[in-house]
């Protein structure tokens, strides 16, 4: 009785998480221990599963009420959805799936929300500015270096907030056309270093370079991050990246990866109850097993 369910019933919801492999995966304790803490009547699972085609088509019942998605699954998981929403279908990957009360399965990536949540969260509060007052990130020059799945969900992120985004890519045909998709400017992550149109601007990286064991690489050198005043870093093995320690040097404002982890639990936690997050519980579970 690890997690104590006590009112296991047919009106409990019952959720999973689909990856492979998946014995790492902190989100079983983290919603179990979230959903206990509220009173909602839930549990939360590890499912390793090889094909999602074949899991969602032949094992997924009815009760199963909501599904999140690691890796390698987010691309196949989208093939698999009823509806998609139409951020996740720009992406081209989900992270959660939901079941509507008519039993259909609906996609959507809450990964860019809780990176965006991250980077809005560290400019309120270095700015001090007033969390009513719209999107700090609106009208603000917004670097994504990479074009993968994570730099196509904060380009899309920094868009929908009004933020006027720049994608760097090491391939200069995917930055292309990414930014064709967000309105905005493409480079190659080779010239971003003499790339400083304004000062203030917003960086994140969501490109490998400095993720372990190479902690000793990073994307951008020093010398340029002096024209950012927030540096965010996807990568969360370690949690201080050698950009991230850099850009700190340089007085910029940094957000961790495990930030956006974090973030879009709480967003996962809200879609999947539909009750605001117990945000100091889940930090505090996140904290106890890292
Ligand atoms: P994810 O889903 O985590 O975004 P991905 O789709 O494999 O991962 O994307 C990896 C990103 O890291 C890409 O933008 C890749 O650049 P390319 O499009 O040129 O391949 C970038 N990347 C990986 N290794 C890199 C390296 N050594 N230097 C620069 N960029 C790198």
């Amino acid at each position: 009785d690890l997690y104590n369910f006590r009112q296991l019933g047919s009106d409990t919801k019952v959720h999973g998480v689909i990856g492979n492999p998946i014995g790492h995966s902190k989100s079983p304790h983290l919603y179990n221990n979230a959903f206990k803490s509220v009173g909602f009547n839930g549990i939360y699972l590890p499912l390793l599963v090889d094909s999602v085609a074949n899991y969602i088509n032949t094992y997924s019942s009815p009760d199963f009420a909501g599904y999140s998605y690691t890796i390698p699954h987010k691309e196949a998981g989208l093939k698999c959805c009823d509806e998609i929403d139409p951020i996740a279908k720009a992406i081209g990957a989900i992270s959660c799936m939901i079941r509507k009360p008519d039993g259909k399965l609906i996609g959507y990536n809450v990964d860019y929300l809780g990176a965006i949540a991250a980077i809005e969260e560290g400019l309120r509060s270095s700015n001090g500015a007033n969390p009513s007052s719209g999107s700090p990130l609106a009208g603000k020059l917004f670097v994504v270096m990479g074009a993968g799945g994570a730099g196509k969900a904060l380009a899309y992120g920094g868009y929908e907030k009004g933020a006027r985004v720049v994608v760097a890519n090491r391939t200069y045909e995917k930055a292309k056309e990414l930014a064709s998709k967000v309105g905005g400017q493409a480079i190659t992550l080779a010239d971003l270093k003499d790339f400083h149109p304004e000062e203030g601007m917003i960086l994140a990286n969501t490109t490998s370079v400095g993720m372990k064991p190479r902690i000793d690489d990073t994307p951008l050198p020093k010398e340029a991050l002096k024209h950012y005043s927030l540096v965010f870093d996807a990568i969360y093995t370690p949690k201080l990246t050698r950009l991230l320690r850099e850009a700190q040097e340089t007085g910029a404002t940094i957000v961790y990866g495990t930030e956006m982890f974090i973030n879009q639990a709480f967003v996962q936690f809200e879609r999947f109850t539909g009750l605001p997050a117990p945000k100091q519980l889940i930090r505090d579970v996140l904290a106890r097993n890292t």
